[in-house]
């Protein structure tokens, strides 16, 4: 059996969860879906960044203490999660006492190996990014990500000899070519390191609102600091050795293509300073724009909505959560942007919900009621949909493999789309009950359990709605995949129902 160890970035609580952060959450909950359907050992964690200058300054802004503008906005995103039907095995918060743990014995291990001394630093910070910039990177004189004008700081601080790690680096990655997809990422990551390696500041005076470094109590870590090391908080650094084992060379990061440097560069080079192995794999995903933006861009006919304005639970409550759950992982593949829109959600919605999957069950379940009495016939030996349900499987397969969700959809999207024609092409609606509409219907009937077994990651409620129709018993997502997807097994005379339309089409104002 193998372990899949997957981790969403933990995100700032300054503000609320939005769909950017949906996009990835919803991927890596796929992701995580999909391994446990084909029996991998499976560790999805996610959570919240509760440190830093950033959110001390919202608790501020709203009146209230970090602590307690930490709970209230943590609980929105564990919120949305839920109703986004995210199943998580852990939820860490940097606030946590099992974090503090960690993040000191973690950098005091680096401390001890040698790699953290003290220095002065100056230099202008976004604290937006929570993060320095030199003045050559920035755009106009502002951060060059958030556009927003930068601070020069000055502050006695411990520094991480980040610089000690370029060639080891360079050859760590020479060694281990897919360590970040997709290779521009990891081009993207290499280039950084060749450009030449600063040190790094790691803790702060400035702030209180942190993790106090062990060695000196008047500082606190800088909040990219411990929040890194959450990923070997949950799996118990510095409390449990063989959970560590079991599950680091497992791990898979899914990040947006922003926080690179710091999960492909600094990450590497913290595990290594403090005697780890690196992460295995750092999985990048682009970001969701509005008519071409990440921030601040209007949405046409909607007013001025922000990307960062549109609630998750906003989109279910229009949509539903498996049309917005497919909507994500199959309009924007892992590594491109992607244009997020409402027309594009309707589109996918009408097009590839209503049309194919959802008239696909409601036309088996309606021929099945009036030329079979109701009860799934017989299947054939042979069938022209096996074949095609076998290259829907082998893709979808390697497609989740491979961090392609999108590919994984589209491959069973021509499984709809071939069971649709082959209803199509023999129209067992007009012919007579018998033999011939049996053996259709059973085919039909057959590919449809297919499909439905390969929908799980993406549309698990879905799926097990679909399941239950089809007269068939348990729980889909545990049955294991390799045997529910072969070809063969539908069993005759099973009660199929027909039931509400699964995605009611959207009526599109013209
Ligand atoms: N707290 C840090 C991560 C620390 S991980 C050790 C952070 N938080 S964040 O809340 O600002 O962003 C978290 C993730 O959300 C990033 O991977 C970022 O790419 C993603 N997204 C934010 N806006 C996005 C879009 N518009 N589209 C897709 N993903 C986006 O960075």
């Amino acid at each position: 059996m193998s372990r899949f160890y997957i981790t969403t970035p933990i995100y700032y609580v300054n503000d609320a969860p939005h769909v950017g952060h949906a996009y990835c959450t919803v991927n890596a909950d796929a992701m995580a879906r999909w391994h446990r359907q084909v029996g991998d050992e499976t560790l999805f964690l996610t959570g919240t960044d509760e440190h830093g200058q950033k959110v001390a300054e919202a608790a501020e802004r709203n009146g209230v203490s970090p602590q307690e503008w930490t709970d209230q906005t943590s609980a929105r995103f564990r919120a949305s999660w839920d109703d986004l039907n995210i199943a998580y095995d852990d939820f860490i918060r940097t606030t946590e006492p099992r974090h503090y743990e960690t993040v000191q014995k973690f950098l005091q291990a680096i401390y001890d190996n040698g790699y953290i001394y003290k220095d002065t630093y100056r230099g202008l910070y976004c604290v937006s990014c929570e993060d320095y910039y030199t003045s050559e990177a920035l755009n106009e004189g502002n951060c060059p990500v958030h556009g927003r004008p930068v601070t020069e700081m000055e502050e006695e601080n411990w520094f991480f000899k980040l610089s000690a790690f370029e060639d080891r680096l360079l050859e760590w990655y020479g060694q281990h070519p897919k360590a970040t997809t997709p290779d521009t990422k990891r081009n993207e990551a290499v280039s950084f390191i060749k450009g030449g390696l600063r040190d790094i500041s790691i803790t702060r005076t400035s702030i209180a609102w942190g993790v106090p470094v062990p060695w000196d109590a008047k500082h606190v870590f800088y909040v990219w600091y411990d929040a890194l090391v959450n990923y070997l908080t949950a799996i118990g650094y510095g409390r449990d050795d063989a959970l560590v084992e079991k599950w680091w060379p497992n791990v898979h990061h899914l990040i947006g293509k922003e926080i690179i440097r710091f999960h492909c560069v600094w990450w590497p080079a913290m595990c290594m300073a403090a005697g780890m192995e690196p992460p295995a794999h750092v999985q990048v995903h682009g970001w969701l724009l509005v008519g071409g933006q990440k921030l601040s861009k209007t949405m046409a006919g909607e007013g001025a909505v922000r990307l960062t304005d549109i609630a998750p639970q906003s989109l279910t409550a229009e949509f539903g959560v498996d049309p917005i759950r497919y909507y994500l992982l199959r309009d924007t593949p892992l590594g491109t942007d992607g244009d997020f829109s409402i027309e594009g959600i309707t589109a996918r919605y009408n097009t590839d919900l209503a049309n194919n999957l959802g008239n696909l069950v409601a036309r088996v379940a309606t021929v099945v009621g009036s030329k079979c009495g109701g009860l799934s016939p017989a299947l054939p030996v042979d069938s022209p949909l096996a074949a095609e349900a076998k290259t829907a499987v082998d893709t979808a397969r390697s497609a989740w493999e491979n961090f392609a969700p999108h590919l994984a959809l589209e491959a069973t999207w021509r499984l709809i789309g071939a069971t649709n024609a082959h209803l199509e092409l023999n129209a067992p609606w007009k012919m007579e009950p018998g033999t011939d509409v049996d053996r259709v219907m059973a085919e039909a009937l057959e590919a449809l359990r297919i499909i439905t077994a390969l929908i799980v990651p993406a549309m698990p409620g879905t799926a097990q709605t679909i399941w239950e129709r089809l007269g068939l018993a348990g729980d889909v997502a545990s049955l294991a995949f390799d045997e529910v997807t072969s070809w063969g097994q539908f069993p005759a005379g099973l009660t199929v129902t027909k039931g509400d339309p699964l995605f009611p089409r959207i009526r599109v104002e013209a």
